[in-house]
């Protein structure tokens, strides 16, 4: 065999291996291999169409041009955020000529094609959405009906990445409208990331078939939309926790679990709880996906946002998500297995009440420490960073956790 054909034999080999191992086959579109990393306007922006009397924060081109700018200029391209979308009540309430959906004219005069070459001038991603019903749920046009045709128009503008919502939908055809917007995205030739709501829309009917979900999308939403405040964290990591059981084996790269935006660097987190939420999202393998102002953002959060060591967490390559192990004395311990035998540890402090407390880490209290025999090394990452050296089972170490606050760590077998 000549090498270039032994390599390709050696290649065709692992890949039919890894077909067989992997526990739930993903959408085969080659994207989304780490969680998705990027800026999405909904939670900030929302539906503001507004554009005379709040020019600055109304859902037009300019915002995601300003966005794409500050990207590239403040470093968050560099730390890997890659995508800048589109979210509700950016189309025209009417289709053109042709049946195609078209942007507001007013708010958006250049049109989408534009935008996405000028997103893509700046080495970034452009991402849309559009709902597989009759409606958005902003009350925009919907897809239902002309999925081919609005695939091939996102192709057409270029657009890297589909949100497709699913309201004003009959709950029983969710899986058939995911499926075929799935295949309709394929068809074009285009690579394009696709996010979906499917879960989160059948939940309150069945459980929904994630292997199914998996093949069809690249990240998909199981639950409640995230709001600017801890109750809204908090209430998304408690379902994600009463639900890992049936959620955490259906994520790995290629599909990931969506617990919604990062709103950190808004109005209602504390620096403390914007810690929780970040350190909280990489252990959940979640698409990091800010919902902020970039353009006027606290150096503190930013500084959070861009650490590369919570980032290095959130896009480990082994890929797997992780979950909560223990819950003692109003704390809770998350873990997720990353790659080379190595942990990342989260321990949140759930007592509103009082000062810093400390959690011991030993066998008692975290049964994965026994990766810490004969010996480990310990970083601590979050609330600051700290090489905390070398450790065994019977080290005595104590991390101090502010009430609402989370203590990140990552643990290497020696
Ligand atoms: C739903 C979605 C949100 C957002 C809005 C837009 O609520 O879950 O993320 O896209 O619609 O209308």
């Amino acid at each position: 065999m000549k090498p270039v054909t032994k390599m390709a034999a050696v290649v065709l080999v692992l890949f039919t291996i890894g077909a067989f191992i992997s526990p739930v086959r993903s959408l085969d579109n080659g994207l989304a291999l780490k969680p998705t990393m990027g800026w999405l306007h909904w939670e900030r922006f929302m539906c503001n169409v507004d554009c005379d009397t709040d020019p600055n924060n109304c859902i037009s081109e300019n915002l995601y041009m300003q966005m794409a700018d500050v990207m590239v200029t403040e470093g968050w391209k560099e730390a890997g955020y890659e995508y800048v979308c589109i979210d509700d009540c950016w189309p025209s309430h009417q289709r053109d000529a042709k049946g195609r959906l078209q942007a507001d004219p007013k708010r958006f005069p250049r049109g989408i094609k534009k935008l996405a070459d000028y997103v893509h001038s700046k080495g970034l991603k452009l991402g849309i959405y559009a709902d597989l019903g009759t409606f958005t749920c902003g009350g925009f046009p919907g897809s239902l009906g002309n999925y081919d045709i609005d695939a091939q128009t996102f192709a057409d503008w270029g657009v890297d990445l589909l949100k497709f919502d699913g309201c004003y939908m009959k709950w029983t055809l969710l899986g058939e409208g995911y499926t075929n917007m799935s295949i309709a995205l394929n068809q074009t030739g285009r690579s394009i990331l696709y996010s979906c709501e499917w879960p989160l829309y059948e939940w309150p009917y069945h459980q929904p078939d994630y292997a199914a979900i998996r093949k069809a999308c690249n990240h998909w939403r199981n639950f409640a939309d995230v709001y600017d405040s801890w109750d809204s964290v908090k209430t998304i990591l408690d379902w994600t926790a009463d639900h890992q059981d049936v959620i955490v084996p259906a994520a790995g790269p290629g599909g990931w679990n969506d617990p919604d935006m990062l709103v950190i660097g808004n109005f209602g987190l504390s620096h403390t709880q914007q810690e929780s939420q970040m350190a909280l999202w990489a252990i959940m393998a979640a698409p990091l996906l800010m919902s902020n102002d970039l353009r006027d953002i606290c150096p503190r959060s930013k500084q959070l946002l861009q650490n590369t060591r919570i980032i290095a967490i959130s896009q480990d390559p082994l890929g797997r998500q992780g979950y909560r192990t223990a819950k003692v004395d109003s704390f809770e311990v998350w873990e997720r297995h990353l790659s080379g035998g190595r942990l990342a540890l989260a321990v949140m402090n759930k007592q509103e009440i009082g000062g810093p407390r400390g959690f011991p880490l030993t066998l008692a209290t975290l049964p994965s420490w026994k990766i810490c025999h004969p010996q480990c090394n310990v970083t601590q990452v979050l609330p600051s960073y700290k090489e905390l050296g070398v450790q065994t089972l019977l080290s005595e170490l104590v991390v101090v956790v502010n009430p609402s606050g989370t203590a990140l760590l990552t643990v290497t077998p020696i």
